[in-house]
């Protein structure tokens, strides 16, 4: 049994698609979602997917307990969906090679500190950039800075506002995040 915990900020649209995907897989739990905003619609999802959801806020997330708490799960892997806080030193140490995260760019263009939700999208359309794209990469003690793992293209149309590159980043994640989640439980 391959253990997971998804970790988010928002409205979950990656959290639900993970956990559907994996729904039918025996060898797949989602063992809990981590939350650091109450007013994040992720909740609503988790609890309609049955999964237990654990708040924290900035303060207790970087707490050594915390850690202790996640390294007691014995996790197979941390997937970030959309989670804005930075993950503390000692957690990637206690899972070195075992925390993804989804960026919605190409990287190592258009991530870092800032570059987050429609900031990156706004962004990449203001530069005139031919293609954009999702990054699923390692997670590391710098923003956005890991190993990559996967990156899906999409090319961007001469009319391409901040919202419909938004809206064909979402199609590839919707197709791409669990596969490469797959694939890395698969290593
Ligand atoms: C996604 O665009 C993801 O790439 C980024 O944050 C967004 C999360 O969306 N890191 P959702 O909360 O999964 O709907």
């Amino acid at each position: 049994m391959k253990k997971i915990s998804i970790f988010v900020s928002g409205n979950g649209t990656n959290l639900q698609r993970i956990a559907e995907y994996f729904k039918n897989n025996p060898d797949v739990e989602i063992v809990n979602v981590i939350c650091n905003n109450p007013k994040a619609y992720s909740i609503e999802r988790a609890k309609k997917l049955g999964i237990p959801v654990r708040m924290v806020n900035r303060q207790e997330f970087n707490s050594p307990a915390f850690t202790q708490e996640m390294a007691d799960l014995q996790l197979d892997l941390i997937v970030l969906a959309g989670f804005l806080l930075k993950v503390p030193a000692s957690l990637i140490q206690a899972y070195p090679r075992k925390i993804v995260n989804i960026h919605p760019a190409l990287l190592p263009n258009y991530g870092g500190k800032g570059f987050y939700g429609e900031h990156v999208h706004e962004a990449v359309v203001a530069a005139k950039e031919p293609f954009s794209g999702i990054t699923v990469h390692y997670v590391d003690e710098i923003y956005d800075n890991g190993e990559i793992i996967l990156q899906a293209y999409t090319k961007l149309d001469e009319k391409e506002t901040p919202d419909s590159l938004a809206a064909k980043i979402h199609q590839l994640e919707q197709a791409y995040f669990p596969v490469a989640i797959e694939q890395v439980l698969a290593r």
